[in-house]
């Protein structure tokens, strides 16, 4: 196929060459001289896209200098990273492409800066967001070898664009992976958590070295690889789902008391601190939702599950009921129904329901609202909102 690349940097040379030599025709542009032999180099932007089926945009979006990480920056105001290359270079692009072309952004940008800023400028070649989850000094390997690959569209569809990206890449993968298609914000969302995920997963394992060094007698390789051995929960795909906020006996107490032992070793920062203050502002997010909806519609709130999980009749560390807490707070303290604790069920309720648990309990009126937050249940005689899911369609 005939592929452009514009920005041929730390990621775009690489890539540009590796499509190359998987014997596609490639032409690249950038502002500084480049020395490739296996790219056409070409010195403007319009002669770059000439004839190009696709062309892929990999130029900067930079951070404010003072924010790459080499010196403190917690301190700092947050700020985004800047998009000005990235619309000059959209801008231009489109000046001189037509229908038959693909434009594919590659650069990384916050979820929702595509519609938000970009896709006004593109009125002449179709358009689809790519982000790239590729490391240094593996980029040439990454871009044939990813986890995964995301391809975002204005409205998450599989055709069109996102099919003839997705057979492109067929031709140069040497691994399987999985091909996310979304909306552009998905996309964009999968890219930087993808990325934070990491320096999560990196400051837990650093805090048990700091936890290691300040405690004593802990070697802290025999505690991350025997976490690592735990691939049914912590190195596997569980917990992926989001929903209700972590709950029960263990897990709540366990981190508050971690947060007295952060204080105590003086490690100097308290992550435990963070996670749960998270978990209470999402629950307080969560009971907005519900209150907000009980307002409007005139209803009371039902909590359906306050267990801490279905099945159980423990109500330790129960996220329904902190999320039930911050409904009183509100000034709409909920009802409450769970099998396990109180009998109930048969009656018909008129509410809008939490479905803490997935299962519901109860019957419902045919002017109920369901907020599932785990986004399954469905109902033809009720309205249901599946929580976490902003897509339009
Ligand atoms: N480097 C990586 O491993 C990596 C991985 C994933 C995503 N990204 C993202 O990809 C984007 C590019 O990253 P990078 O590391 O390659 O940056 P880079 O600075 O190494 O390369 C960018 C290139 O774009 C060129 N450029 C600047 N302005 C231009 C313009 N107006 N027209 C054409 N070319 C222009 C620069 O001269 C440079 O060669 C960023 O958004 C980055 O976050 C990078």
């Amino acid at each position: 196929m005939k592929i452009g690349f514009i920005g041929l940097g730390k990621l775009g040379l690489p890539c540009a060459e590796v499509v190359a030599q998987k014997g596609h025709d490639v032409t690249g542009y950038d502002i500084v001289d480049v020395q490739t032999d296996k790219v056409q180099f070409k010195t403007t932007i319009q002669e770059c896209v000439k004839d190009r089926e696709i062309v892929f945009v990999a130029v900067p979006t930079p951070h404010d200098p003072a924010y790459d990480g080499r010196a403190p920056t917690a301190h700092l105001e947050p700020k985004d990273f800047s998009y000005d290359i990235v619309h000059s270079v959209l801008k231009e692009a489109n000046e001189y492409m037509n229908k038959d072309q693909l434009l594919v952004l590659i650069s990384t940008v916050l979820p929702g800066t595509t519609r938000r800023e970009f896709v006004q400028h593109i009125s002449n070649p179709r358009f689809v967001y790519n982000p790239y989850l590729i490391a240094m000094g593996t980029v040439a390997w990454d871009m044939v070898n990813p986890d995964i690959v995301m391809i975002g569209t204005e409205d998450g569809t599989e055709t069109g664009d996102a099919k003839q990206l997705v057979d492109f890449y067929k031709t140069i993968m040497e691994n399987d992976p999985s091909y996310e298609i979304g909306t552009w914000d998905e996309c964009e969302c999968i890219k930087v958590f993808y990325n934070t995920f990491i320096s999560t997963k990196i400051g837990l394992v650093n805090m048990m070295q700091d936890v290691a060094e300040k405690q004593g007698n802990i070697n802290v390789d025999k505690v991350t690889e025997a976490l690592a051995n735990c691939t049914k929960r912590i190195t596997s795909s569980a917990y992926m789902k989001a929903g209700m906020g972590d709950g029960g006996g263990c897990h709540p107490r366990d981190n508050i008391a971690l947060r007295y032992m952060a204080d105590k070793l003086n490690l100097g920062y308290d992550l435990f601190d963070a996670v749960m203050n998270a978990r209470e502002k999402q629950a307080k997010n969560m009971a907005e939702k519900l209150v907000t909806l009980a307002k409007e519609h005139d209803l009371p709130i039902l909590l359906n599950g306050v267990a801490y999980k279905p099945g159980v009749p423990y109500q330790d560390g129960s996220y329904s009921l902190l999320v039930g807490h911050y409904c009183h707070e509100l000034g709409r303290g909920p009802m409450t129904i769970d099998p396990s604790i109180d009998l109930g069920g048969g009656m018909e309720f008129r509410a809008v329901v939490l479905l803490a648990h997935p299962t519901l309990y109860v019957k419902l009126s045919s002017d109920s609202i369901v907020v599932d937050p785990w986004r399954e249940h469905t109902s033809d005689k009720y309205k249901v909102i599946h929580y976490g899911n902003t897509r339009k369609n």
